[in-house]
């Protein structure tokens, strides 16, 4: 489902013009990652067809980090784009977050089946798993939004921003700017929301 739907939606792989084979050379790593986390959640109809998915993970302050992570991905160059973006987002944000702060429910993929969206449902899944991610010992929740849909979600939830990003100033060696917007999102924002 989020491969069929990715790269006609998610607004950075719209930008590049992505296509199916650009998607499926990531997406499908970090689905069979995350969907298997308890935090992560999935949105059946009543056919028992998969409409929306949340796909979470808890990162931890001291986790070692995987070095191999494109060795084993093999993304096409389009891909990279994004994962490159993705990374110097979200490379930092121990320095960002409070000191205290130590383990975090991590928002990974939010996707609502195109079919699905504008009826709530990725406002209904932020709210779900919550409990369980605090039982679990995190103390906060974190994503990057791509999206102005879900950046002005995050907001309104209480996010605060940790880290913002103009699209118009992500560059490639060349000076040329690398996603070149389609929609109304200009920025990608990296925020948190302590429990
Ligand atoms: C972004 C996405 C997850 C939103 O899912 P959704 O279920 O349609 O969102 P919701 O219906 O819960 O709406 C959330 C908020 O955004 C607003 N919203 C929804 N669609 C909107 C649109 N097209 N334009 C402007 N605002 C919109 C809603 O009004 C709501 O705000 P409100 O609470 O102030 O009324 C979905 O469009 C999607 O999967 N997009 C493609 C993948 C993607 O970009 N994922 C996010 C990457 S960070």
């Amino acid at each position: 489902m989020v491969v069929d739907g990715f790269d006609k939606t998610e607004p950075l792989g719209v930008a590049l013009g992505m296509t199916k084979e650009d998607t499926i050379s990531y997406i499908p790593f970090f689905v069979n990652k995350y969907l298997k986390e308890q935090v992560s959640v999935v949105v059946k109809n009543a056919d028992d067809e998969m409409v929306a998915v949340q796909l979470c993970s808890i990162e931890s302050r001291h986790q070692q980090q995987s070095d191999d992570l494109y060795a084993k991905l093999k993304p096409t160059a389009k891909a990279l784009r994004v994962l490159e973006f993705l990374v110097h987002m979200e490379n930092d944000i121990w320095s960002l977050v409070p000191p205290d702060v130590n383990h975090i429910l991590k928002l990974q993929i939010t996707y609502v089946r195109p079919d699905y969206t504008g009826r709530g449902i990725a406002k209904q899944m932020s709210s779900m798993r919550m409990d369980t991610a605090r039982k679990l010992g995190c103390q906060g929740i974190s994503t990057t939004s791509t999206n102005a849909i879900t950046q002005h979600l995050r907001l309104k939830e209480g996010y605060q921003p940790l880290k913002t990003v103009m699209y118009e100033d992500w560059k490639d060696s060349e000076g040329n700017v690398i996603f070149r917007m389609k929609d109304a999102s200009d920025r990608a924002i990296l925020t948190f929301k302590r429990f």
